[in-house]
């Protein structure tokens, strides 16, 4: 007993050295890593914050997120937002509103505001490069990041020409039929791609991400995530939990578990080890400690909520989401503290990625 027990440690512990000097993983390595014991998860996740912070130090990036519309012309079968939940209480932030979450963002030390939102029309191109120009004259000094859906390639390069640096689009699966099955027929997998690689072309800094636990989600369709992420070569990733929300299709589907989130943290921390890779606010939602704990396993950036109080609640993509009572100040020192207590420290420059664009390495 205690020698396959041993055999298995010997094992996780060659894999995780493996993949890490490699940066690079097979499907085999990703099933052994995704189900062995839980002393695995240990070895593995201490080697990706190792990497992580050889490269980062003991620094966690914060990024103010502004959750401006929860309109969406969309209809994904696991989202909150989605255009058939007639419960979703909608709501869309004014010009001012925004910038005065930006305000109140930079006296708290943000240096990078995330417009996010569902896909709304309200908010055509003309509004969205008026939203991000007077973002960055009133501060300059600060990182502008849409996260705004689909679009034309011309519709990103307006946004970028108006001042726009990062781009977040979560490619949710990389898997083809998975895609459809999470998605209705109007999406397509293919043209999720198209956009992230129009946006890596024009020169922003690109995110892509999935959920861990999403219905259908298996190895193989894992794997084929990271696949993409190799190919990609994307600046961050954004991953966290699948949480189901009582208005959608998928309602009665399990959650996704914290522990297979930390697990791919650390191997994506471990396959693509410059990459900004935050501690979402989904993990904390279904882990009291659980954006601690991503940290502890290789993530490297928080995205504290800088929505108004009054708004919260009401971008509900999944259930009991946390802090949406409390106000940006209590969400930045919240997070502060919490880092202090794992021995990281928030700090307030830009934080811009080290991943080289292809463009700038040919
Ligand atoms: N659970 C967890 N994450 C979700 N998202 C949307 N719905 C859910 C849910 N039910 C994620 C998607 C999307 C991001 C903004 O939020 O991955 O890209
Ligand atoms: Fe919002 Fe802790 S981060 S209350």
């Amino acid at each position: 007993m205690e020698n396959t027990l041993l055999m298995g440690a010997e094992a996780v512990r060659e894999t995780v050295d493996r993949v890490a000097a490699k940066q690079d993983i097979t499907r085999d390595e990703l099933a052994f890593l995704l189900s062995a014991g839980a002393d695995t998860a240990g070895y593995l996740r201490q080697q990706a914050r190792q990497r992580a912070e050889s490269i980062y130090g003991k620094k966690i990036y914060i990024r103010g997120l502004i959750e401006f519309t929860n309109y969406c012309k969309n209809d994904c079968y696991y989202c909150g937002i989605r255009r058939s939940n007639k419960q979703a209480d909608r709501y869309r932030l004014s010009k001012e509103d925004i910038l005065e979450c930006c305000k109140t963002g930079y006296e708290l030390g943000f240096r990078t505001f995330v417009l996010q939102g569902g896909e709304d029309g309200y908010y055509t191109d003309e509004i969205v490069c008026d939203l991000v120009s007077s973002i960055k004259s009133a501060h300059p000094d600060c990182a502008v990041t849409l996260s705004i859906g689909e679009k034309a390639k011309e519709s990103y390069r307006r946004y970028y020409e108006a001042g726009a640096d990062r781009y977040l689009l979560r490619h949710e699966t990389a898997d083809e039929a998975h895609y459809r099955y999470l998605h209705p027929p109007q999406l397509s997998l293919s043209n999720r791609m198209r956009c992230l690689y129009d946006l890596r072309e024009i020169g922003y800094q690109v995110g892509c991400g999935f959920m861990v636990g999403s219905p259908g989600q298996t190895v193989d369709t894992l794997y084929e995530d990271l696949r993409f992420i190799k190919e990609l070569e994307p600046h961050m990733v954004g991953i966290g939990p699948f949480i189901p929300q009582h208005d959608t299709p998928f309602a009665d589907r399990n959650a996704g578990t914290a522990d297979a989130t930390f697990r791919l943290l650390a191997i994506i921390r471990l396959i693509h080890p410059l990459v900004l890779l935050p501690s979402t606010t989904a993990l904390g939602t279904i882990h009291p400690r659980g954006r601690e704990e991503g940290i502890l396993s290789g993530a490297n950036v928080v995205m504290p909520n800088l929505s108004p109080v009054g708004v919260r609640k009401k971008y509900a993509l999944y259930d009991n989401k946390i802090c949406t009572g409390d106000e940006a100040a209590e969400c930045r020192f919240c997070l502060q503290n919490r880092m202090k207590s794992i021995g990281y420290e928030v700090v307030t420059d830009r934080g811009d990625s080290r991943v080289l664009t292809r463009a700038v390495k040919t």
